[in-house]
């Protein structure tokens, strides 16, 4: 497949991204404006301040709306108005800590949320084809501890309400796949299972990346909870045009309408916080940190690895950044963003040459 196709398709397509005002969500719309979409967006807020999405300054060049997607009456009448040839689903309580603190809320967003979109494309009438990609989470396994790397078909469910909420909505939507969407032929639709990303403009409470920039800033020393964790970091980028590939791919042929798709760096190594830390220190000398585990209340995962295999045998999806490039483009985003550098040129450059690379592979 040749990247020239994708950007033939997307242009001009209305693409709703649910959740554009998020981290991944403000990406992937700067992604899509690249690609010459015309977007538009459901969000209930913008989660953080600062955010991404307000240092780009787009509202004005994209549709944006506000509507909470649990409730199903606004959130179907503006899907009925936008009629959208390709849908994103990434609104959600994103946040394993949050869902400690407010489980009916992140329980509610994420799996009523997500079987109120299922709701309303299941009741669509529309001749035209629509392709939607929901977005889950690595965190929808049951997390055994093992080394391996989870694939589509392992048992889901984790205990805690984060994850136990994503796999709830992955089975809401085999459900509505078997059930309904399977004899529907306008409607394409698919899940994406992502690991942590990293990338810049993410300022979510305890997420790494974010609590290291505000300890640079602050500069004060990072406390970190578990400094041999590992995780399967990728740049925010790859996922992303994970579900890219995979809309595009719905919309193209059959096969991989209904399914799951993993999307993680592939498994040779696996970096742990530490390495992470010592990464940015390279190219930010003031880093400090020292482990704490006076905070280590949330039960979150140890071990957590993704096998991408599907991703790449039916969407020729690969990542294409390795780790050290990663930590360099992240470390490159929050220097500008400290110098107060135009935001939405350097999240430009860094599509843009991100794009430049997928073309040299594809
Ligand atoms: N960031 C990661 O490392 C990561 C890893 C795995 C999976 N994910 C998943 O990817 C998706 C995007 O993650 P993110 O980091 O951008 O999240 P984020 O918290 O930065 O953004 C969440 C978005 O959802 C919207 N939203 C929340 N509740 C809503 C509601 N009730 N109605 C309408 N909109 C609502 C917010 O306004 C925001 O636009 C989420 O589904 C998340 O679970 C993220």
């Amino acid at each position: 497949m040749k990247f020239s196709y994708i950007e033939k398709f997307f242009k001009n397509k209305k693409v709703l991204i649910i959740g554009h005002t998020g981290f991944k969500g403000s990406w992937l719309t700067m992604c899509l404006k690249i690609l010459n979409s015309k977007i538009y967006g459901i969000s209930i807020d913008i989660p953080t301040k600062p955010s991404h999405f307000s240092l780009l300054g787009i509202r004005n060049s994209i549709k944006d709306y506000r509507i909470d997607i649990r409730n199903y009456k606004k959130l179907k009448k503006k899907i009925l108005d936008i009629k959208p040839d390709i849908i994103f689903h990434l609104a959600a309580q994103s946040l394993v800590k949050e869902s400690f603190i407010n489980p009916h809320k992140t329980w509610t967003t994420n799996l009523i949320g997500t079987i109120n979109l299922l709701d309303i494309l299941k009741n669509l009438n529309s001749k035209k084809k629509i392709s939607a990609v929901i977005i889950t989470s690595d965190k929808c396994y049951k997390n055994l501890n093992l080394s391996k790397g989870y694939k589509e078909t392992d048992l889901l469910g984790d205990d805690e309400p984060y994850g136990a909420s994503k796999a709830s909505a992955e089975i809401a939507f085999t459900s509505y796949f078997q059930s309904f969407f399977k004899k529907k032929k306008n409607i394409k639709i698919a899940t994406a299972r992502a690991g942590n990303v990293i990338g810049g403009g993410d300022w979510s409470s305890n997420r790494i990346l974010p609590d290291l920039v505000r300890a640079i800033k602050l500069k004060k020393i990072l406390k970190i909870r578990y400094p041999n964790s590992t995780r399967p970091w990728q740049h925010v980028l790859e996922p992303l045009f994970g579900y890219i590939f995979l809309a595009y791919n719905l919309h193209k042929q059959n096969k991989n309408n209904g399914q799951s798709f993993n999307f993680g760096p592939k498994f040779i190594k696996n970096y742990k916080v530490v390495e992470l830390l010592k990464e940015f220190k390279k190219y930010n000398n003031n880093i400090q940190w020292k482990v704490d585990n006076s905070t280590n209340t949330v039960n979150e995962a140890g071990l957590l690895n993704l096998n991408s295999d599907k991703s790449y045998r039916r969407l020729k999806w690969k990542n294409i950044l390795n780790f050290q490039d990663t930590i360099k483009m992240t470390s490159n985003w929050y220097e500008s963003y400290f110098k107060n550098y135009d935001i939405k040129n350097t999240t430009e450059n860094q599509i843009t040459f991100y794009i430049k690379k997928l073309k040299k592979k594809y």
